[in-house]
């Protein structure tokens, strides 16, 4: 059998990312260009100048994730693109490109779901990581728990009804003084903190113990920076940050430990952006040692959004058959 080559873009958020990687699971280059310092002024990503920043970089990104894997387009079997779920001017810009540049290189072209991409960052991670197995993920977007039953297959045993985790980390951050983005931020706040020292609820959701709710957390901590401040009591942001941590790793681990009991699988994998979150990866870890079963997590780079999720993505897509038509357009609210 030979190699399948494919180029993967992502730019439904703040990065814009290119990437080779060979088979859905040997990484020849991976750019990522964040722009992260720009949306920091604005305490958020701000959309409007994220999808200008795409304008700008996509065309460098690519081009240096060819030269850094000593490849040209002619040797690509595929361009394999994120679509949606997203922000719609960024998504736009990377659809745009990536068409353009199969349409101008006789290359077949193919639209991912970014949440499939960022299942399939476990493969690049494990080359011998195969379906079926459980896998959680959490990112600034999308809080999901998913049966994976084959490649690019999906059944969600449940999502957030409210805020994604990432979301919660990042809000919470802003009303603590942290700053954008979060995630990062509060972890390191927590390593000082106490996670005993505040009891912040683990919200449930009735009838659907599989779906997430992490709005009731945010307003919980909200609630409790005012009490200090009406009472002239100098908030500890480590304190807050450490208790605010363990709750939602508390409620992620929660459901892990269910979906494992009740599906019997014996692999469970992470991934997103708050998979690179050292207090989850340790409580997750912990809870598959307990129940037996081997766990997953891709290096904290491959987390975060990139181009080598999509293009591993885009090999299963390729191998099972599926080509997207020149007419695809950008889905802001795909769901998986
Ligand atoms: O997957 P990602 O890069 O983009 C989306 O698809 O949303 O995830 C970004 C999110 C942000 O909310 C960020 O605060 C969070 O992931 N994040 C973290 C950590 N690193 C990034 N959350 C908790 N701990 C981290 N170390
Ligand atoms: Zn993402």
């Amino acid at each position: 059998m030979s190699d399948i080559k494919i180029l993967g873009i992502e730019s439904s958020c703040d990065e814009t990312a290119a990437a080779v990687v060979v088979n859905g699971r040997e990484v020849l280059s991976n750019e990522i260009s964040t722009q992260i310092p720009i949306h920091t002024l604005y305490g958020g990503v701000v959309p409007e100048i994220a999808s200008r920043k795409h304008v700008e970089r996509i065309t460098q990104v690519v081009d240096l994730a060819l030269k850094q894997a000593g490849t040209t387009a002619d040797e690509l079997d595929a361009v394999a693109v994120t679509y949606g779920p997203g922000l719609v001017g960024p998504l736009l810009v990377g659809v745009s490109f990536a068409k353009a540049f199969a349409y101008a290189n006789d290359l077949p072209f193919i639209g991912i779901n970014h949440i499939s991409g960022h299942i399939s960052a476990n493969y690049i991670e494990d080359k011998d990581l195969k379906p079926p197995f459980l896998c959680l993920v959490v990112s600034g977007g999308h809080t999901h728990l998913v049966r994976v039953i084959d490649y690019g297959r999906y059944e969600v045993l449940g999502r957030t009804v409210d805020d994604a985790a990432g979301e919660a980390f990042d809000k919470v951050a802003r009303a603590i003084g942290l700053g954008y983005p979060g995630g990062p931020k509060i972890e390191k706040a927590a390593k000082d903190g106490d996670p005993d020292s505040i009891e912040f609820p683990r919200a449930k959701v009735a009838d659907h113990p599989y779906d997430f709710s992490f709005s009731g957390l945010k307003s919980a901590v909200l609630n409790y920076l005012n009490h200090q401040r009406m009472a002239g009591v100098t908030v500890n942001t480590n304190n807050v940050a450490a208790s605010f941590q363990k709750a939602v790793v508390g409620a992620l681990t929660d459901h892990a430990e269910m979906a494992i009991d009740q599906f019997g699988m014996d692999k469970f994998a992470i991934a997103g952006g708050v998979a690179s979150n050292g207090a989850l990866r340790a409580s997750i870890e912990a809870l598959c040692q307990r129940k037996g079963v081997k766990f997953y997590r891709p290096a904290p780079i491959l987390c975060t959004d990139n181009g080598a999720m999509i293009a591993a993505a885009g090999y299963f897509e390729f191998e099972n058959g599926v080509r997207s038509g020149l007419n695809l357009n950008a889905e802001p609210s795909l769901a998986l």
